[in-house]
């Protein structure tokens, strides 16, 4: 069903929600200064990842990072023990190859339009309209899952990521375009949530077919896996293995030894822990193993000191476990 709303209607429409945008909106550090360094790792950061796990790495990367200069002359480990923790590492080594690109062929010109930021390695159509918009005014929206979720519920249409992309053009406030998105993506990660939409305080109530229908949608099953690590200790050192560089995720990371399941001899582990991973819940093992048992380790494992490994890029399940020994 298409519902056309008539000019004042989406004049009243974008008023609303702009209203309500200029009231609740969440105080982000990249919302107090929106150059566009800051916005473009503030959106590659949250790709994927939500609002609450980006603000601490954030603010450790513009600290680390503050410039693109100063980020495109880092070395890639360095970029990725900062990132470590935030998940999908491949963003990581994008952005720092676009800053190189910027820094350098560009002599740290940002690029302006949409269309220009998606020549960078990274960026897709969503990142570059929400770039594009809230660092520099352009009237492009975007689409995430959040704001698709808003307009299915808005039209009672589930018609894809396509379909969704040309209605929010159509509903977009071409005066502010970058509070429009961040609002509609805001809206659909704090109001319109997935399962209990909070359709009361919903500045688009008025126009939505789906209102106080309770639209809830069925979650997708988690899956639950068990994982058993090995620590070995030799002078202060722990023993760690790095992942392959053509892993599909995680590449170059360095991690614990994985135990093969029958080797700990029914023995207590040292840690017990729990990590989540996108759609996945492990439940994650840790086991004191004697430094010998790697005399013939592979090439890809090395021991490192404290102050060694806190430098690493280290996988966020890899942290979490070292973070857990005794100084
Ligand atoms: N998700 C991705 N980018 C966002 C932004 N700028 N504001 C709120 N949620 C977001």
């Amino acid at each position: 069903m298409d519902q056309r709303l008539t000019p004042a209607a989406l004049r009243k429409l974008r008023h609303a929600l702009l209203a309500w945008y200029d009231e609740n909106r969440r105080e982000l550090p990249w919302r107090r200064d929106a150059g566009a360094y800051r916005v473009w790792v503030s959106e590659i950061m949250l790709q994927q990842t939500r609002v609450a796990a980006v603000v601490d790495h954030y603010a450790r990367f513009l600290k680390k990072f503050p410039t693109v200069q100063i980020l495109a002359a880092a070395r890639e480990a360095s970029v990725l023990a900062v990132w470590s923790g935030l998940g999908y590492y491949h963003r990581a080594r994008r952005l720092h190859q676009a800053a190189k690109l910027v820094a350098r062929q560009r002599r740290g010109i940002f690029p302006r339009t949409a269309e220009e930021w998606r020549e960078l390695p990274g960026i897709g159509r969503y990142t570059a309209a929400a770039i594009a918009s809230i660092a520099f005014g352009e009237a492009v929206a975007v689409v995430d899952g959040n704001v698709e979720r808003v307009l299915d519920r808005m039209f009672a249409a589930a018609e894809g990521k396509e379909a969704a992309w040309q209605r929010v053009e159509a509903l977009l406030d071409r005066e502010r375009p970058g509070d429009f998105n961040q609002a509609m993506m805001e809206l659909g990660a704090t109001v319109c949530t997935p399962r209990a939409p909070q359709c009361p305080l919903c500045p688009l109530h008025t126009w939505c077919v789906s209102r106080e229908a309770n639209p809830a949608r069925p979650q997708a099953a988690r899956k639950r896996k068990q994982l058993i690590y090995g620590l070995a200790r030799r002078n202060g050192s722990v023993l760690l293995v790095q992942r392959p560089a053509n892993a599909s995720l995680m590449a170059g990371m360095w991690e614990l030894p994985i135990l093969p399941d029958a080797q700990h001899n029914g023995a207590e582990p040292m840690a017990k822990l729990r990590h989540a991973i996108t759609d996945t819940d492990y439940d994650v093992a840790v086991f004191t193993v004697a430094p010998a048992r790697f005399h013939s380790s592979a090439a890809n494992a090395r021991w490192f000191a404290r102050r060694q490994w806190q430098r690493l890029p280290l996988t966020g399940l890899a942290r979490k476990i070292l973070r857990r020994l005794p100084a």
